[in-house]
């Protein structure tokens, strides 16, 4: 059994990640880590686990995160870096839910995350988790920067382009939806039920932290792209997210049958679901499940791109795990096979 430690557990992709692993034949959860709470039981503050689990939240301790196989941080940026070098250098997988080793350029991070970035060695070797796209470089990971929500969903939308050398004309627009969960679980006033019930808004635009990375992940899959416009917006539900993508590809290009393009790029992945032609997916056909769902529009030149995920589970948690079983020479799908809840 792989003993696998989560900082930030009593946040929401911690709590995700509680949920996935107490169902992974292969993986014991030993240590639940906070800042506070130590002593407070799991089922106590997550009612749900009542039953399955006995574990207690602990203190973040160095020897006790050392003397396990994996360390999941569901916390904020700037908090993995603290703890990644000595833990990997004791052999532990590290797989960062937050940005800490997402973009490579240390000059960026602190452009773009307001902090130096104290691990630059970590950053070189770090692997990015899009697991479809990294599966090779993931198998031999051992420091994992597991990706951004909105970033899963454009990379992937756009991954089968890259594979055909379909490099779109002038820019990408990437509009994307998010459920509050995305927020996290901490306190703000612009998260209170109030604020954000029967409401919907752009968030971020001109400067979100995600678009660097969308950029790089781009450039790293080798598609040509002039210029990306993303704009994220919050909509009034818990989970899920949606992103439109538009693209125009060149006469040539456009020539050719898309939709055959991404099923055959996809066909032998789990996890993803390239829909019929005509069908379009909606996050409610994902909720709760590591699943991502690619409807695809084309006319001619002009292609919108579809996809949704549970930004809980594929766009964090879930694919933290698929990542950790990639690295550990474990199935794929241990741990994340939930089938979509609905309605
Ligand atoms: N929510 C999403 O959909 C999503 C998707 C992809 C990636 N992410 C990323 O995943 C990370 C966690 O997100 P989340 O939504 O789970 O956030 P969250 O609900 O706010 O939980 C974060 C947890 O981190 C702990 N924490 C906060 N500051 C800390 C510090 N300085 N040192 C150690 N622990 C600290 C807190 O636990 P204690 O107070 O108990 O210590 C808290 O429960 C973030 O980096 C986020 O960007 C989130």
């Amino acid at each position: 059994m792989v003993q696998v430690g989560i900082v930030g557990a009593t946040g929401y992709t911690g709590s995700e990640l509680i949920r996935l692993l107490l169902s992974h034949s292969g993986a014991q959860i030993c240590c639940v880590a906070s800042r506070s709470n130590h002593g407070t039981k799991v089922s106590q503050m997550f009612p749900q686990f009542a039953g399955l689990t006995s574990l207690e939240f602990e203190p973040i301790e160095m020897d006790r995160l050392k003397a396990l196989d994996v360390v999941f941080f569901a916390t904020p940026h700037g908090v993995a870096m603290e703890y990644a070098p000595k833990l990997t250098s004791a052999g532990v997988l590290v797989v960062d839910l937050a940005a800490d080793y997402r973009i490579k350029d240390a000059g960026e991070f602190t452009r773009w995350y307001g902090m130096e970035h104290s691990d630059p060695a970590g950053l070189a070797v770090a692997v990015y988790g899009l697991s479809e796209v990294n599966r090779e470089a993931l198998k031999s990971a051992r420091l994992i920067a597991n990706p951004g929500c909105y970033p899963t969903t454009a990379l992937l939308g756009l991954y089968p382009l890259a594979v055909n050398q379909l490099h779109p004309v002038g820019q990408v627009i990437i509009d994307a939806k998010s459920g509050v969960s995305g927020a996290g679980k901490k306190v703000s006033e612009s998260n209170l039920y109030t604020e954000v019930t029967d409401s919907f808004k752009a968030y971020g635009l001109g400067g979100h932290r995600h678009q660097p990375e969308i950029v790089d992940g781009l450039r790293d899959m080798g598609l040509r792209v002039e210029n990306v416009r993303f704009t994220p917006h919050l909509v009034p539900m818990v989970r899920g997210m949606l992103s439109t993508i538009y693209v125009t590809l060149s006469a040539e290009d456009g020539a050719r049958d898309i939709h055959a393009l991404f099923r055959e790029c996809y066909k032998d992945e789990a996890f993803i679901d390239v829909l019929d032609q005509g069908q379009f997916p909606e996050t409610r056909s994902v909720r709760g499940s590591n699943r991502l769902k690619v409807g695809i529009y084309q006319d001619k030149t002009q292609l919108t791109i579809v996809v949704v995920q549970d930004n809980l589970v594929k766009g964090a948690a879930g694919q933290a795990v698929q990542n950790m079983n990639l690295a550990l020479g474990l199935n794929e799908s241990l741990g994340v096979s939930q089938i979509p809840l609905s309605p």
